[in-house]
């Protein structure tokens, strides 16, 4: 019998790109049972209505909550974009999504290097705890696929956090730009590729070009390209990975909420899709960087 604390952390993605995710949590997080699900069989939701995002997330939703979940990671961009509020609403359990961290990462960074900079202009000893010296126009910018920059789901939150009573009310400028064809690119393997640098420049040249201090990877395929974006941004621009921001949040939710699991407890880590058990062993073990060994569940009753 599962005590409360061991019971699993559910991760969900529209299919294989989660797993970026699941690998941060899993890193961040050792001694936590684990159960991911991959709607293998429905995937891209980048390109599919708010509707359809909503029905299908609330499916799973309610299929993470049959597992005794003790709580669910919403690892996909697009479904943190555009479902997550409705599913706080609707289900009795904490939920937590990429959009808020990744904002947050992207909007403290601001900060500390618009003070630095401000620092090293006005040659000033000490870091000014007044903010009022910020000045000119600090450019973030947001990658992601076509639901989420409709969404401006990550623009809306790093405003909210720059106009709240606490916030800089820094003069942000957020560039978005959705990348589809780099989620298709990704699932074919073709990370590495010639075609695949070429297809990163066209969307990115006229990112960098405004040159911003961070470039959040706004979509879970994302990370797997870093190293290429990093080849084609600044030196000076940071990288800030959504899924990483996402896997201390929650660890910081289970400590201070006392949930950690204990650290003698058996970890397991299960593994459900909706479609090809083996496609997904095969391609997802690329995402999260080892041999995928466990048995794959396929789930159907909700299709
Ligand atoms: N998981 C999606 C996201 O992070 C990318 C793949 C898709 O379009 O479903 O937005």
């Amino acid at each position: 019998m599962l005590t409360d604390n061991s019971r699993p952390i559910g991760i969900f993605d529209s299919g294989l790109g989660g797993l970026t995710v699941f690998k941060e949590i899993r890193q961040l997080l050792r001694y936590e049972n684990l159960i991911y699900f991959g709607d293998t069989a429905r995937v891209p939701y980048g390109n599919k209505s708010k509707e359809t995002i909503l029905r299908y997330s609330k499916e799973i939703t309610k299929f993470l909550l049959k597992q005794n979940v003790k709580l669910i990671v919403v690892a996909c961009n697009t479904v943190s974009s555009l479902a997550l509020d409705e599913l706080k609403k609707e289900f009795d359990i904490p939920i937590f999504g990429v959009i808020e961290p990744g904002a947050r990462c992207a909007y403290k960074k601001l900060i500390e290097r618009s003070r630095s900079k401000n620092n090293i202009i006005t040659n000033k000893k000490t870091i000014c705890e007044d903010t009022a010296y910020l000045s000119g126009i600090e450019t973030i910018a947001i990658i992601g696929t076509s639901a989420t920059i409709g969404s401006k789901a990550y623009s809306d939150a790093i405003n909210r956090l720059n106009n709240y009573k606490n916030g800089a009310n820094i003069n942000i400028k957020i560039i978005e730009k959705a990348c589809p064809l780099l989620v298709p690119l990704v699932e074919e393997g073709l990370v590495d590729s010639d075609i695949t640098r070429d297809v990163i420049k066209y969307y990115l040249q006229p990112v960098i070009e405004s040159n911003p201090l961070s470039i959040v990877l706004g979509c879970t395929h994302y990370p797997m390209l870093k190293e290429i974006i990093l080849d084609f941004a600044d030196d000076n621009t940071e990288i800030i990975d959504s899924g990483k921001e996402v896997a201390i949040e929650i660890k910081n939710f289970l400590i201070s909420n006392k949930m950690l699991n204990s650290k003698t407890a058996k970890t397991y880590e299960k593994y459900y899709v909706s479609d090809d058990p083996e496609k997904f062993k095969l391609l997802g073990s690329n995402f999260i960087g080892s041999n995928i060994t466990e048995h794959i569940e396929v789930v159907i009753d909700f299709l």
